[in-house]
């Protein structure tokens, strides 16, 4: 059976881990396909909360195996804590699947992270300060240690001494930063963290292929979003990585061709964390309502996210850039507040309009957007459980999401907790 895809379509914390969390139900393998511990996915099942970093969503099933793929960048020891902290909350981590080839985040990604945004002065970017960046470009240059690396500490350290070589000149003579210690390094990742790593390493493409071979449903699961793409988001404000539904076959190690479905979740409205373009950023009122209703709070960095109202100019570019074919919607409750719901449907610049996102960018900062002005629905969502128990204007909502994008929404969040959705599935 071919494999489904799970992808962010505005700037993240679009709600991914709900929806994969909540699809895990039917599939047998979740793998994870790009970024690290810069994610952050929440997941309330019963009201207790799980904010899940690295591991995948389907952890909180029995029957699932999750996969952390080979595309994802891993700090052991993030991964080891999250591991623990799941455990002594009753959930059995041992089906973990960490794969070979994924590479490691090491102690001077994330000086390198820090000292390239604070040498970028009011250009930085405004990353989480994890290291993510650094690693992937260390895994483009050919220099990274991966997990396989772990279990061969002769090959390990003399990578690491060539590295760290490398790192520590750049530290010192560039950044005026001490230099790390490459005993200390190793005795961490070797003497520590190997071990207790080992158990989980196994070869994900086996397994992938495998399941996929035996009819076994198999969902891939993206972390930030279409927009954060190296390749197709607002670069440089992007991550390192390809989370468009493109990645999740290099990620993860199939082909175009294992896959049938892809979802793309949008947020009733828009939010970014750090810098870069926004079109429909809203301030004032609008802002805080959206800002403190959301919740829109980094899950891991705690940082305010800028809010705005939804972009569907962005959601057709992306329902191009993965071939969704299908959209999740998500918070929808926390539009209750608004008398007025804007929506952008198209922008314009220099007296032209764009339906689809302009390729230049210099473009995309100066556009203004073109809203559309929906009444809004003034009652709360949270106990809608059929589509039929949604107000008429919240209807007429996903309504006109799914006619400007082009593809059906299936779905729509209601609130945080796991049953709080409405199925709109034929
Ligand atoms: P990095 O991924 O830490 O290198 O950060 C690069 C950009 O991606 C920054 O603007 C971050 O705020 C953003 N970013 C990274 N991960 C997430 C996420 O999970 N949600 C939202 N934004 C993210």
């Amino acid at each position: 059976m071919p494999a489904t895809v799970v992808v962010g379509t505005q700037w993240g914390d679009e709600g991914k881990g709900k929806l994969t969390d909540l699809m895990a139900k039917d599939v047998r393998l979740v793998v994870r396909y790009q970024g690290g511990h810069n994610a952050g996915h929440t997941i309330v099942v019963d009201g207790e909360t799980f904010v899940l970093q690295l591991v995948p969503s389907g952890v909180l099933y029995s029957h699932t195996t999750p996969i952390i793929g080979n595309g994802v960048v891993v700090d052991p020891a993030v991964l080891l804590e999250e591991c623990g902290m799941l455990e002594r909350r009753g959930i059995d981590t041992s089906r973990l699947v960490v794969s070979g080839n994924a590479h490691l985040i090491m102690p001077y990604h994330y000086e390198l992270d820090k000292m390239t945004e604070r040498y970028l002065g009011h250009n930085k970017l405004g990353t989480t300060k994890r290291g993510i960046g650094p690693a992937y470009a260390d895994k483009a240059a050919r220099i990274g240690l991966r997990a396989q690396d772990l279990l061969d500490p002769k090959i390990f350290r003399q990578k690491l001494d060539v590295v760290l070589r490398e790192k520590n000149a750049i530290l010192s003579r560039v950044y005026n930063r001490l230099p790390l210690d490459a005993d200390d390094i190793a005795d961490l990742y070797l003497g520590d963290l190997a071990p207790k790593l080992a158990p989980m390493l196994g070869d994900s493409v086996a397994l992938v292929h495998e399941a996929l071979s035996a009819g076994e449903q198999v969902m891939l699961e993206g972390a930030q979003a279409t927009f954060l793409d190296v390749d197709h988001g607002t670069y440089p404000y992007v991550t390192s990585s390809n989370p468009t539904a493109g990645g999740a076959c290099v990620g993860t190690g199939i082909g175009p061709r294992d896959i049938d479905r892809v979802v793309g979740i949008v947020k009733a409205y828009t939010t970014r964390v750090g810098s870069g373009p926004f079109p429909t950023e809203a301030d004032g009122e609008t802002a805080d309502v959206l800002v403190e209703r959301g919740h829109e709070y980094g899950t891991n960095t705690g940082r305010r996210r800028r809010p705005g109202w939804l972009d569907l100019v962005m959601i057709r570019q992306a329902v191009r850039l993965n071939s969704i074919s299908e959209l999740a919607l998500t918070k929808l409750d926390v539009l209750s507040e608004f008398d007025t719901i804007k929506v952008c449907v198209a922008y314009e610049a220099a007296g032209a309009r764009y339906e689809h996102m302009p390729y230049h960018q210099s473009v995309l900062h100066d556009v203004t957007p073109v809203y559309e002005e929906l009444p809004g629905w003034r009652s709360d969502l949270k106990g809608a459980t059929s589509a039929a128990q949604l107000p008429g204007a919240a209807r007429a909502y996903v309504d006109l999401v799914a006619a400007q994008a082009g593809v059906p929404v299936t779905f729509a969040s209601v609130g945080p907790g796991r049953e709080q959705y409405v199925s709109f599935a034929p």
